[in-house]
């Protein structure tokens, strides 16, 4: 999977513009606030998901202007392809090969990246939102049918809820509650099944790098921690205190994954070393399963983590990302200098400007 060109107009700060990277490293440096990381989203919308910074879609095209349109052209299953996508009355659209999609989720799974910025600490440090949260978004590029279903289990929980706040007042609702319940533990033990199996396969690559990260005999570990047992059962003996609540108390939306290294928690017991081996290990496990199961190597982007990086960790994520298209950022190209293959690009106030490499003797 590869990069070949990306042209953009009306997107974030970004002054319409068009760049060709490099099918190895490539280096987006620049001031805060300068459209870097602007850049590497609009990249990514390509992979069909979300913004990674959470953002809606009004909020992708540029102040004043009527929408966005981004154009990619992409190496990928031994062709060049292209897509398109435009974002205009806060909605997108996307055309793949000029074949127009349905919506812009119907892009996942021609695409395929793996973004990894600082706030992927939260992975270790944070609640278990943000694991989930990892799973769903990872689970999603190798099965596009997953998020179909992600979708489907997210509409009938808040269903359920709404009813849950209904009954109250309407008792005579509460015999509806039973076949929400239905719906819900079907859905939700279909997406415990798919998280539990993308677990087991993550868990290998990432010990295994986790292992080549930190010299010592550390073990690392993944164990996915449900809410409930038996879905089904559960929903019923939690409903007096979900409907005292309002809210659905067990299943996959309250169920988290837990890092262990030697067994102990990483989030309680690890040191900060620790913790960012580890999200660099999932991170790069990621990549690793996307490219097992679609025979492409994904695409890199780096969102300012080189600088939090130690230098042995820096060459660690470097070498074992040598045959994929990396784009990363960073505020100091000093960070990264030595790396002498690829290209750089820096970027000032939503322009990117290729620089020349450093120039041989005679
Ligand atoms: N829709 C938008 N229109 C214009 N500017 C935007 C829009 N969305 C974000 N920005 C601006 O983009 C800038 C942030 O860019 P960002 O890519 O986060 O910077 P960097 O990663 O270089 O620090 C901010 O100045 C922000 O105000
Ligand atoms: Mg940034």
């Amino acid at each position: 999977m590869n990069i070949l060109r990306l042209s953009y107009s009306g997107y974030r700060n970004l002054l319409p513009g068009e760049f060709e990277p490099d099918s190895g490293i490539n280096v987006i440096y620049g001031k805060n606030a300068q459209g870097k990381t602007n850049l590497l989203e609009a990249m990514w919308l390509f992979t069909g998901g979300r913004s990674f910074r959470g953002s809606k879609d009004a909020d992708l095209i540029s102040h004043g202007a009527p929408y966005a349109e981004l154009n990619l052209a992409f190496f990928s299953e031994d062709r060049e392809q292209t897509a398109r996508i435009r974002v205009e009355n806060g909605r997108r659209s996307a055309s793949l090969n000029a074949i127009p999609k349905r919506s812009a989720a119907e892009l996942i799974g021609t695409f395929c990246a793996v973004i990894f910025s600082p706030e992927h600490l939260s992975l270790v440090r944070e609640g278990p939102a943000f694991r989930r949260n990892f799973i769903d978004s990872a689970l999603c590029q190798i099965q596009p049918s997953y998020a179909a279903l992600l979708t489907r289990y997210n509409h009938t929980l808040v269903q359920r809820n709404a009813l849950l706040k209904d009954i109250p007042h309407h008792s005579e609702l509460l015999d509806t509650l039973e076949v929400w319940d239905e719906k819900l533990a079907r859905c939700g033990e279909e997406v415990v099944r798919g998280r539990m199996e993308y677990i087991r396969q993550i868990e290998e690559p990432a010990k295994t790098i986790y292992a080549g990260i930190c010299e010592n005999k550390e073990a690392f570990g993944l164990r996915y921690v449900k809410s409930a047992d038996h879905l089904r059962e559960a929903l019923r003996d939690s409903r007096r205190d979900d409907l005292y609540s309002g809210h659905t108390g067990v299943g996959p939306h309250r169920d988290d994954l837990e890092i262990t290294i030697d067994s102990q928690s990483a989030r309680a017991f690890g040191s900060q070393g620790q913790k960012r081996s580890a999200v660099l290990a999932l991170k790069l496990a990621e990549a690793e399963v996307l490219r097992r199961r679609t025979g492409e190597k994904p695409v890199i982007f780096l969102d300012d983590v080189m600088s939090e990086l130690d230098s042995g960790r820096q060459d660690y994520l470097l070498n074992h990302l040598e045959d994929c298209q990396v784009f990363m950022t960073c505020c100091e190209p000093d960070t990264v200098r030595r790396l002498r293959t690829g290209k750089s690009f820096e970027m000032r106030a939503g322009r990117l400007v290729e620089q020349s490499g450093p120039k041989t003797p005679n």
